[in-house]
């Protein structure tokens, strides 16, 4: 957030310090709106305007907004070849400044959202266990508009103020392990997900909302603890799998000498993280299917030049995207590995202390001190 916009946000906090709340919070939640996909999808999940303005983009998405210009703001998380991340519209960027605003970027075309650059991800475990699907991918972040040293942040559909990260984002799937119906027609909407991206490797994870503990599973609390506390997984890079898994511990949750305790992050402002009470445990999977980078993402367009194309409001498509030839890259998968080598994803509090693993935004920190404010006034 530019140092403009952010004494801005800091004034309108100021000079609305009664109606602060009203301000900030929509009537109804994010989490809380429910659209069928695709006949019941809006132009715009989110239509207020409030402390941090209007959504960027749109959740109506189709042929027209296709394209490296997107700003389809409507993501899925189907199979190991067929999901989606949250990155900048622009860059390069952080996902520190730019939460609020990141659109889809998928791997598969067909619904009007970006498409990840052929080449970004060099290694992907997807996993299906009885509550929820994970993608673990390791990538090139640059080529999502990503400066090549941002450690990330987290994107749920929660957010200090209710609206998510982004706002108005909203989550689809057709393989939802409870909710799936077998029809790859049929789209649940996820109404629970988390999103780590940064560090060269993200996490999403699509909790079933039949699943009564899915809030549990992709809890949104965690955000700079790391990939391997809120999705621990023995992915690695150059390996494209595809495994059923159990269930892991809840993130945040931990066994310690036959008791079940809770992991609390502590506030930013008491410093970096460095150290932690626990290690995650990698939950079994099984049935892993191991794939050539190849057989997955023989679709994604080869940008052309340096950067991606400027989005412009009407998303029309950037005439720069050239269909990867199917096969040009070799990723031969090494083995599948999956029992027993947990190489951990990178992202550990170890580095710089964790100070800025997966950080919490600017935007964070203020909401926090306009919540007081707002609070105590
Ligand atoms: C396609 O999406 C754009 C952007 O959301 C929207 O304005 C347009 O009405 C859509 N077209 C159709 C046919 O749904
Ligand atoms: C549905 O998608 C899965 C992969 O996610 C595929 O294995 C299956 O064949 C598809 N089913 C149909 C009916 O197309
Ligand atoms: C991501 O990878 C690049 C290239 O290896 C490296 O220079 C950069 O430091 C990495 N970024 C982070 C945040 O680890």
């Amino acid at each position: 957030m530019s140092a403009v916009a952010l004494s801005a946000l800091l004034a309108a906090a100021a000079a609305s310090v009664v109606n602060a709340q009203t301000q900030q919070f929509p009537a109804t939640p994010l989490a809380n709106k429910h659209f069928a996909y695709p006949s019941g999808i809006p132009y715009q999940a989110d239509t207020d305007d409030l402390l941090r303005g209007t959504q960027q983009g749109y959740n109506l998405c189709n042929s027209t907004t296709e394209g490296q210009s997107s700003l389809c703001q409507t993501a899925f998380v189907n199979d190991a070849s067929d999901w989606c991340v949250w990155a900048p519209p622009n860059g390069p960027s952080t996902i520190g400044d730019t939460e609020g605003e990141e659109v889809a970027w998928c791997t598969k075309p067909g619904r009007g959202t970006r498409l990840i650059p052929a080449g970004a991800i060099t290694g992907v475990q997807f996993v299906r266990s009885p509550s929820y699907l994970q993608v673990i991918a390791f990538m090139d972040q640059t080529k999502l508009n990503l400066e090549a040293s941002d450690f990330g942040g987290e994107l749920d559909p929660h957010g200090a103020d209710l609206r998510g990260n982004p706002l108005g984002g909203l989550m689809y799937s057709n393989q939802l392990p409870q909710s799936g119906t077998g029809d790859n027609s049929t789209f649940t909407q996820v109404i629970e997900w988390h999103n780590f991206i940064g560090s060269n490797h993200t996490c999403m994870k699509v909790c079933d909302p039949k699943d009564p503990n899915a809030a549990d599973y992709c809890q949104h609390v965690f955000d700079r603890i790391g990939v391997q506390y809120t999705c621990p997984n023995a992915a690695q890079d150059g390996v494209f799998e595809m495994c059923d898994s159990d269930n892991q511990e809840y993130p945040g949750v931990y066994t310690s000498d036959g008791q079940t305790l809770t992991y609390t992050q502590p506030a930013e402002s008491l410093g970096p993280i460095t150290s932690m009470p626990y290690t995650a445990v990698v939950p079994a999977s099984s049935n892993c299917v191991t794939f050539q980078s190849a057989d997955l993402f023989s679709a994604l367009p080869t940008i052309s030049g340096a950067a991606a194309a400027t989005p412009t409001a009407s998303g029309s498509n950037s005439g720069s995207v050239a269909a990867a030839s199917k096969g040009s890259t070799s990723n031969v998968a090494s083995r599948s590995g999956s029992s027993g080598s947990a190489s951990p994803t990178g992202g550990s509090t170890s580095q710089t202390g964790g100070a800025h693993t997966l950080r919490t935004s600017a935007f964070a920190t203020i909401a926090g001190v306009v919540f007081a404010v707002a609070f105590f006034a």
